[in-house]
């Protein structure tokens, strides 16, 4: 039997994590969630406006954060990132990312600079973060967790977003990857594939029309077996779970939070 108490489980005291892309939305949620368990979080996002009054919010509440400013698909910037992390909080334990783009496009109206950019951000710059983080967690030589924000479009497509399914399918196959080059390091690498989730960027995608939006939004709805869309804390208990000593035997894994969308 573990001797850690069930608070044990998910105190992060003492740790330090980066969120990517965590000014808003479900990074802001995974944020809240790692300052209140006791983590230092670094809060990096490309709207530093945003990230810096996120990070001000968590201030007042007593938290131990800082905002950076940083472009989530620029591998020079991941290392700044963590570097900064160190610096600052001394150490670097937890690695979300969550950074991700979901322009909304029919496959021949895809640009080639569209596709790029969505492949840059959401998963070349996933695994460049996720090796400037390991790096140093494995000089450190204590472990680390390592969360990707992947989706269920990465396991089942929903329409018009061959380059984001693409992506994600990618975050999948990256976790998997990375978990088991980086498991005898005790660096757990998993993912979260999220349903639909009421945050400001789902609020408005790019290309499409508020009468659209409505219109997935509906027939998202008729389908999810717990009959609503997701709260951003709905992926940030889940990110906090994976984040965690509750967590100490899982890694590759992809857990699933939308719902039951997917086993309807
Ligand atoms: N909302 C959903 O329904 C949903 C579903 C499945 C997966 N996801 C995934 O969850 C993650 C977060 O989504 P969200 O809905 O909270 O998005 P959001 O648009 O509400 O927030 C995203 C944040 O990321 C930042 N960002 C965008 N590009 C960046 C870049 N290049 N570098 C750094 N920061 C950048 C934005 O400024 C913003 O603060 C994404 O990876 C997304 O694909 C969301």
């Amino acid at each position: 039997m573990s001797d850690l108490s069930v608070k044990q489980l998910f105190d992060l005291t003492g740790k330090v994590a980066i969120v990517t892309g965590a000014a808003m939305g479900i990074g802001k949620a995974i944020a809240n969630r790692l300052s209140e368990a006791g983590a230092s979080v670094m809060i990096t996002d490309i709207n530093i406006d945003a990230a810096q009054k996120t990070a001000d919010e968590f201030k007042a509440l007593g938290r131990k954060v800082a905002a950076m400013k940083a472009d989530a698909s620029d591998p020079a910037s991941s290392q700044q990132v963590v570097k900064a992390a160190v610096e600052q909080f001394g150490g670097l334990d937890i690695l979300v990312n969550n950074a991700g783009i979901f322009p909304m496009s029919p496959m021949f109206d895809i640009s080639e600079a569209e596709w790029d950019k969505v492949i840059d951000v959401n998963l070349k710059g996933l695994f460049f973060f996720s090796q400037a983080a390991a790096k140093v967690m494995v000089e450190k030589g204590m472990g680390g967790k390592i969360v990707n924000i992947a989706s269920i479009d990465g396991l089942h497509p929903s329409g018009n977003l061959v380059h984001y399914d693409s992506s994600k399918g990618g975050v999948i196959m990256a976790t998997r990857a990375m978990a088991l080059e980086l498991g005898p390091q005790k660096i757990h690498v998993n993912a979260i594939a999220p349903g639909g989730i009421r945050t400001p960027g789902a609020s408005k995608i790019p290309n499409l029309t508020p009468e659209q939006a409505k219109a997935i939004l509906d027939g998202m709805l008729q389908r999810i077996p717990l009959r609503r869309q997701g709260d951003p804390d709905d992926i940030a208990r889940a990110a906090l779970f994976l984040a965690s000593p509750a967590a100490d035997y899982v890694t590759g894994e992809i857990l699933v939070v939308d719902g039951g969308y997917l086993v309807a």
